[in-house]
C-alpha cells in the first residue's frame, strides 16, 4: 500500500478530514480534558506544538499509507445530528472546551453556514504486512452521547474495510471505559478477551497509579454494524 487517496467520507451528518493548522488551538483545548488524557494515550501535559504533531502525524500517515487519522466535523447546517440532537441532561457539556473554542466556523449572519469545528477524530493505525489496523478515538466533551464517536468510527471502518482493503480491525480499552467499550459494542466489535493489568491507569506524574485490565476488541469486515 502506498499513499492513500482520500474520498470525500461523509455520512450526510458528519464529514471526516485531515486535521490542518487551522484546527490547533481547537484540537488542543479539546486535549486539555481528562478524559482524553486517561484513556488515550496524547501527550501529557499537551501543547500547541502536540496538536501540531498530530496534524504532522495525520499527514505522514497518508503519504506512508501507515494508517488513517482525521477529525470529525458536521457536514450539515444543522450540526451533525440536527437541532434537536442534544440530550435532556446534557446542558454543563460544554464545561471543559472553552466558549470561544471554534467560533470562527460560522461567521455571523452567515446562518446556513456549516460548521468545521472539530468535534471528535477517529484515527485507524494500519499494519500493512497483515492488512490489518487498530482503531483509537475521542470525542470533544462538549460534542459527547450524540453518536459522534460511533458515526465516524464508521465511516472510517467502511474506507478501511473498502479501498484499502483491511480484514481485521482491532481496539483496546480500557475495561473501566465504559463509553470506549460501548462503542466498539455498538460498532459490532467482538469482545476478544482481557489482557490483564495491561494499561497504567490515571495520568503521567500522578502518584500511586495503578494497573488496570485492557479489552481487547475485534471487528472483521462483515461484522460492521
Ligand atoms: C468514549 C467516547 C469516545 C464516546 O464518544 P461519544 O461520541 O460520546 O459516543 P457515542 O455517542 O457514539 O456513543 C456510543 C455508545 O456508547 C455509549 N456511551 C458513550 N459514552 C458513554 C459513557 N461515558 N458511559 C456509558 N456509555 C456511554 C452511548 O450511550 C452509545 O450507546 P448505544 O450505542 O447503546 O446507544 C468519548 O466519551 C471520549 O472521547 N472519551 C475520552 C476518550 C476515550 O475514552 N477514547 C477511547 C479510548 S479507547
Amino acid at each position: 500500500m502506498d499513499g492513500i487517496d482520500l474520498p470525500d467520507l461523509t455520512d450526510g451528518r458528519l464529514r471526516l478530514r485531515p486535521p490542518e493548522e487551522r484546527d490547533v488551538a481547537r484540537v488542543t483545548a479539546i486535549c486539555q480534558d481528562v478524559e482524553v488524557q486517561r484513556w488515550t494515550r496524547v501527550p501529557v501535559p499537551y501543547t500547541e506544538d502536540d496538536a501540531r504533531r498530530f496534524v504532522q502525524f495525520s499527514s505522514d500517515g497518508l503519504s506512508h499509507g501507515t494508517g488513517v487519522r482525521l477529525v470529525a466535523v458536521a457536514a450539515g447546517a444543522d450540526g451533525v445530528l440536527g437541532p434537536d440532537a442534544a440530550p435532556d441532561g446534557d446542558a454543563d457539556a460544554d464545561a471543559d472546551v472553552p466558549p470561544d473554542a471554534g467560533e470562527d466556523a460560522a461567521p455571523d449572519g452567515d446562518e446556513g453556514a456549516v460548521s468545521d469545528v472539530v468535534l471528535g477524530a477517529a484515527g485507524i493505525d494500519i499494519h500493512r504486512r497483515d492488512l490489518s489496523g487498530e482503531l483509537g478515538y475521542w470525542v470533544a466533551p462538549d460534542a459527547r452521547r450524540r453518536g459522534i464517536a460511533t458515526r465516524s468510527s464508521r465511516l472510517l471502518l467502511r474506507f478501511a474495510f473498502g479501498p484499502l482493503q483491511l480484514g481485521y480491525v482491532g481496539l483496546w480499552a480500557a475495561a473501566d471505559n465504559p463509553g470506549s467499550n460501548a462503542v466498539a459494542r455498538s460498532l459490532g466489535f467482538t469482545f476478544e478477551g482481557t489482557a490483564r493489568d495491561a494499561f497504567l491507569l490515571g495520568l503521567p506524574g500522578e502518584p500511586d497509579r495503578v494497573r488496570g485490565d485492557a479489552n481487547r476488541w475485534g471487528l472483521r469486515p462483515e461484522e460492521l454494524t
